[in-house]
């Protein structure tokens, strides 16, 4: 059952076994088989400014035992990773997004997540606040519906990025939406859901993850139904399609990377101000990019 699993692998005392669970950087894995990845002509110029290695080279599999949920292992390079990593923390936590923090009133109008957390008088305790950022049509935790009033714009960086990863696999005409920046601390979790408030369902979802490693737990449509735990390092890429979209899915804990794909073999070009503080940040954290379409093909509101 999926709480029990989620219980497994969240407790401290004892801690969990991980043999059970699916690595697909593990290239004799059972459980996984390659799939085909589409290389469209425009999209390796776009792979440039999206800091990806070209089509071409890209590794993805789909799960035996769990249809429509698809992987694509790490496609970014190591300067990309470092790219999507600060825009998640110094762009992408920027106003008109919607942060959690924002309800507490922790931030003044004119002042920034990031410059708070890193400036001069540093807020270690804003630091760890963090836990989500809303871009697109915004999330509503509370009812879990989107609405028409309450709605900004996507950046076109991460609708392009989208558009690749749905292109690669066959997906044409995914428009992204709305999403959701999920930002974890080693002891953070997240609970057991499924995504369901997107009125167009048919649609895949994307999760991107950086930072540090996860245990991602995905279940079946029903609580009742056993979980799958899989591996979940930075750059690596899951796609719930089909049958796997409306799964309980969660993240029951973060580890410690085994390694650090966000850094370059090249030094010689040294480390800007910001890649340094969110190499800091990046060190005890993980970063969870979600992204959905929500609205029907042809569908211009809702
Ligand atoms: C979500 C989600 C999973 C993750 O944001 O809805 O399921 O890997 N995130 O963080
Ligand atoms: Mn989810």
């Amino acid at each position: 059952m999926f709480k029990d699993s989620f219980k497994y692998y969240k407790a401290r005392q004892p801690a969990p076994d991980l043999k059970d669970v699916i690595d697909v950087h593990n290239s004799d894995n059972k459980n996984v088989r390659k799939i085909t990845v589409f290389a469209a002509d425009c999209q390796n110029d776009l792979s440039l400014y999206l800091g990806l290695k070209p089509v071409e080279g890209w590794s993805a599999f789909d799960f035996i035992n769990i249809p429509g949920l698809l992987f694509i292992k790490n496609p970014f390079t190591p300067s990309g990773q470092r790219n999507w990593i600060v825009k998640c923390l110094k762009n992408y936590t920027k106003k008109p997004n919607i942060l959690n923090i924002d309800a507490h009133g922790f931030l003044n109008d004119d002042k920034t997540w990031w410059d708070e957390s890193f400036g001069a008088a540093s807020k270690t305790d804003l630091l760890a606040k963090l836990r989500w950022a809303t871009l697109g049509y915004h999330h509503n935790w509370d009812t879990k519906h989107y609405a028409e009033n309450f709605k900004t714009e996507i950046p076109q960086d991460l609708k392009d990025l989208t558009s690749v990863f749905a292109t690669a696999l066959g997906f044409n005409k995914f428009n992204a939406e709305a999403a959701i920046i999920n930002y974890y601390r080693m002891n953070s979790t997240l609970a057991g859901h499924t995504d369901h408030s997107e009125i167009y369902l048919e649609a895949p979802l994307f999760s991107v993850s950086f930072g540090q490693t996860a245990v991602f737990l995905i279940g079946g449509l029903k609580l009742e139904d056993p979980a799958h735990a899989l591996l979940l390092r930075s750059g690596d890429v899951v796609v719930m399609s089909g049958n796997s979209r409306l799964r309980y899915h969660g993240v029951p804990r973060i580890l410690y990377g085994d390694s650090a794909p966000w850094e370059s073999n090249d030094q010689s070009l040294g480390e800007c101000n910001d890649w340094k503080r969110a190499k800091s940040y990046i060190s005890e954290a993980r970063i969870n990019l979600n992204i959905r379409q929500v609205l029907k093909p042809g569908q211009s509101a809702l």
